[in-house]
């Protein structure tokens, strides 16, 4: 009877534990708090599912999936600064060097068009070409190496029916990145009726960038991104300009020379250096820069124009980015052997 008694606690115990910890453990399928009314971008062909985000995860984490063999895609974007890596612009696994920011992987699954000047149309198509590019792969050799390892070809196969492929090894990435959504910050908190989740400085903050600063126009709630492309004057002084969205691979568009992907500003205190070339090194000098009408040039987007901010609001536009830190649980995974 009393050992009875005792299992059956304990079962209630590890009930109620379980049952906790699948409420507070991430699921890539439920959209954060601030993120419900936003569409995930999916492919008709790759539905998001918790297996292919499990899967993604790994080969995301897997340097066995690059051409030397030393290299993953989480080489130059790091978990712990919102998939950003720190640096003004990373080397490459073939030892070139990227002439452009690493930006966060959070919420990229809400882009229709990706890359800083958004030659990408779909993420599954970004991911082949990063994979290429940034990490050396020749994807039918790298596709067998990882088949050849049963762990991997079990969990493909449980995710796509499907052995590792040129095809699935990006959909499973896709995957994995669709799932990493950041939301539930302060802001967020405060927005459903927290009123103490955020200080003053960040409410007057947030006053200012729909108002006198007029930072929402592009930087439009609640990705804090238009999706859209504008010069701001990043890099139009260098010898040879990178022409950004104008580029023939892009939009194709020569009104769009020097105009880049507004950056989603969530996540944004984790994510220094910032602008397409790493040229911002800390956030107030980067919100002083766009609040001054960002750098004179004959490609310069109308709406950027000096705010005449004081100081005091500029520390305020800083306070309320800030409260923008997202929350998304993580934990690593654990790579087959
Ligand atoms: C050597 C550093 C490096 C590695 C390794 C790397 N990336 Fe990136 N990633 C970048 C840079 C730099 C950009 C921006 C390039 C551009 O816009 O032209 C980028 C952009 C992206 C974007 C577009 C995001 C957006 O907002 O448009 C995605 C998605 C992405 N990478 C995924 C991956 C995946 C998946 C891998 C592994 C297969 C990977 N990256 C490996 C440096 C890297
Ligand atoms: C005309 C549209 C537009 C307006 C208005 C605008 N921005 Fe931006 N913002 C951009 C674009 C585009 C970039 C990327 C530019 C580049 O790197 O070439 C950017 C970059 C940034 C970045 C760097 C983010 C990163 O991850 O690198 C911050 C921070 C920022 N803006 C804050 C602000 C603030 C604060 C305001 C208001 C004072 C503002 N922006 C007004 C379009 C805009």
């Amino acid at each position: 009877m009393r050992r009875l008694f005792l299992s059956s606690s304990f079962v209630a115990l590890l009930a109620a534990c379980t049952s906790e910890a699948g409420q507070s453990a991430f699921d890539p399928l439920v959209a954060p708090k601030g993120l419900e009314k936003v569409e995930l971008v999916v492919a008709a062909d790759n539905p998001l599912t918790k297996t292919k985000f499990e899967l993604g995860k790994q080969l995301f984490f897997d340097a066995r999936l690059s051409g030397t063999g030393t290299m993953s895609c989480s080489s130059c974007h790091f978990a712990d600064q919102a998939f950003t890596d720190g640096k003004a612009t990373a080397k490459k696994d073939d030892g070139s060097m990227n002439t452009r920011n690493s930006p966060t992987m959070h919420n990229v699954g809400y882009l229709d068009r990706l890359y800083w000047d958004g030659r990408a149309k779909t993420l599954e198509g970004n991911v082949l070409a990063a994979w290429k590019a940034q990490t050396g792969a020749k994807p039918d050799e790298v596709a067998k190496k990882i088949g050849a390892v049963s762990e991997y070809a079990a969990a493909f196969q449980a995710a796509f029916s499907e052995a590792p492929s040129e095809t699935t090894i990006p959909k499973a990435l896709a995957s994995f990145l669709r799932g990493l959504r950041s939301g539930d910050s302060a802001f967020d908190r405060w927005q459903a009726g927290d009123d103490k989740a955020v200080s003053d400085a960040a409410k007057q903050g947030y006053d200012l960038f729909r108002g006198k600063a007029g930072c929402f126009v592009c930087h439009t709630p609640p990705l804090f991104t238009d999706k859209l492309f504008h010069n701001v004057g990043i890099g139009m002084t260098a010898e040879k300009p990178d022409v950004g969205a104008a580029s023939d691979k892009a939009l194709n568009d020569p009104e769009k020379t020097g105009a880049f992907k507004t950056p989603t500003l969530r996540d944004v205190a984790k994510t220094a250096p910032y602008l397409h070339d790493g040229s911002g090194k800390t956030l107030r000098e980067v919100v002083a820069l766009m609040s001054k009408g960002g750098i004179d040039n004959k490609h310069k987007d109308k709406l950027m124009m000096d705010r005449a901010l004081s100081d005091a609001e500029i520390d305020q536009l800083v306070a309320f980015l800030e409260s923008l830190t997202g929350n998304v649980p993580w934990t690593a995974p654990v790579l087959p052997k």
